[in-house]
């Protein structure tokens, strides 16, 4: 296909993708060295450490499928917050007419709270969800690995902790997996399974059944930076962003992506979710990251700048009271003009062929070298990530299957040009260039 088509897909390509989707979903579940009908570790009773964002929704979708889980955390107004939340979700659900009062009182009767750690003793399976701390996650590990029972699994809610870190202060490093949930955990499809280095077969095998149990479709992934999702959308964002430095404002940016399919614009995305997820941390890396390559710093002094998004009334857009719809914002576009004038960059026109494109190529670039490094066990893997947990459009068929009807040498010269003005981010993936040397595409690996 040409470029062009990146924003008219035909009726048949749109029921091509949906099979791909539909394939790529039953194909996950299949993991090489561990043989279908591997027996699985019980999983009659489940423990939630941390009852916050995730562990409520978690909690949650262990319930919703008859689970019985105690629900842990070490304040008494986390773990009342938690609870409350947990009622609030099923009690919207049931007056929004999708569940019965008598369900969610049955599920809400499978969820206890407790404030003792000592409560995960008859847990089959135990997933932490507690603040993203290696220290704190660690500390965890060795009280569950003096409490739980043998043989119980324990996972990690971690979104980018290495798996292996927090399995080595236990005795029982088989029996340590990530599960990978994410927000709202009640309602997403997607949960990552990561196989930490010793993690048991039938460990990740139970957990991928317990996911699909639930209704989500749990992806295989090893243990990298972000995992599969986050790998891919690091790049993703981090282009976004140069493309508002190099010359396309925030709006142009998500035009183009949402014409390209997308529900939001990333732009809009940030604002919703907030400029300062992740501010400390980033501020934190700068005095010892590399200077050898490019960084997107600008959302930073947004934040220095209280352009937090919806919730301070302005970001990369402006908001009025009451109101979620994004404007145009004449001072933050004059504010990123003047920033990219800091820089030294002379900002050009970018088309919104050459704005998608440089979002989603860096995606499929980073996509091959999970392959390579075998994070990913396989490109429709990447693809079901990104259509259950990223909103990617669904008649693209997800971002590895897109590159394949593209042509995999049209982006390989794309990324080649890009690297060439840009350098590090770019380097092209080798797997990327062996396949194009060879005529190959991914599906045929
Ligand atoms: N929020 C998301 O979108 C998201 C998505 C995927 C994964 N995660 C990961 O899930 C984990 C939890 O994130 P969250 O957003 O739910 O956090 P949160 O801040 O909403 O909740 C954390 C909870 O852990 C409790 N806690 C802290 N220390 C504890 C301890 N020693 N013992 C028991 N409970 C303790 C806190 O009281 C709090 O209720 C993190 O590792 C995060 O990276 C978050």
């Amino acid at each position: 296909m040409s470029t062009t088509d990146l924003f008219a897909v035909s009726e048949t390509e749109r029921e091509r993708a949906a099979l791909h989707a539909k394939s790529a979903a039953t194909e996950a579940g299949r993991v090489p060295d561990i043989p279908e009908g591997t027996a699985l570790r019980p999983v009659h009773r489940v423990a939630v450490i941390g009852a916050g964002t995730m562990g409520g929704g978690i909690a949650m979708s262990l319930a919703n499928i008859g689970i019985p889980v105690t629900l842990i955390d070490a304040n008494p107004q986390g773990l009342e917050r938690g609870l409350q939340r947990v009622r609030d979700n099923y009690d919207g659900s049931v007056s929004r007419g999708k569940l019965e009062a008598a369900e969610r009182d049955r599920r809400l009767a499978l969820i206890t709270g407790s404030l003792q750690m000592a409560d995960v003793k008859d847990a089959d399976l135990v997933i932490e969800a507690v603040f993203e701390d290696i220290g704190l996650k660690q500390d965890i590990f060795r009280q569950l690995d003096r409490l739980a029972k043998p043989g119980a699994i324990l996972a990690t809610n971690t979104s980018g902790l290495d798996v292996d870190e927090i399995a080595s202060v236990t005795s029982r490093p088989q029996d340590v997996v990530g599960a990978h949930f994410f927000s709202p955990a009640h309602v997403m499809k997607l949960l990552e399974v990561v196989r930490a280095a010793v993690t048991a077969p039938d460990v990740i095998a139970t957990l991928m059944d317990l996911g699909r149990r639930m209704g989500k479709i749990a992806v295989l992934a090893r243990i990298y930076p972000g995992f599969i999702g986050n790998a891919l959308f690091r790049n993703y964002t981090r282009e976004a962003h140069f493309l508002v430095e190099d010359g396309a404002l925030p709006h142009e940016v998500d035009a183009a992506l949402k014409k390209f399919g997308y529900a939001m614009g990333i732009f809009a995305v940030h604002d919703m979710a907030g400029n300062d997820v992740g501010y400390q941390t980033r501020k934190a890396q700068m005095a010892t990251r590399p200077n050898d390559r490019r960084w997107n710093d600008l959302i930073l002094k947004l934040c220095d700048q209280g352009r937090l998004g919806q919730k301070s009334g302005k970001g990369w857009y402006r908001y009025e009271e009451g109101d979620r719809t994004p404007k145009r914002d004449p001072e933050l576009e004059q504010f990123v003009i003047e920033e990219s004038g800091r820089m030294g960059i002379q900002r050009q026109q970018i088309s919104e062929h050459e704005i998608v494109k440089r979002c989603l190529y860096g995606m499929i670039n980073e996509g091959a070298k999970l392959l390579e490094q075998r994070v990913a066990l396989r490109p429709s893997d990447i693809d079901i990530v990104y259509l259950t947990g990223y909103g990617f459009p669904a008649h693209h068929g997800g971002p590895m299957y897109l590159a394949d009807r593209i042509g995999l040498a049209s982006v390989l010269a794309d990324i080649q040009r890009y690297n060439a003005r840009d350098g590090f981010w770019w380097r092209p993936a080798p797997l990327l260039e062996r396949l194009v040397e060879e005529n190959r595409r991914f599906a045929d690996l």
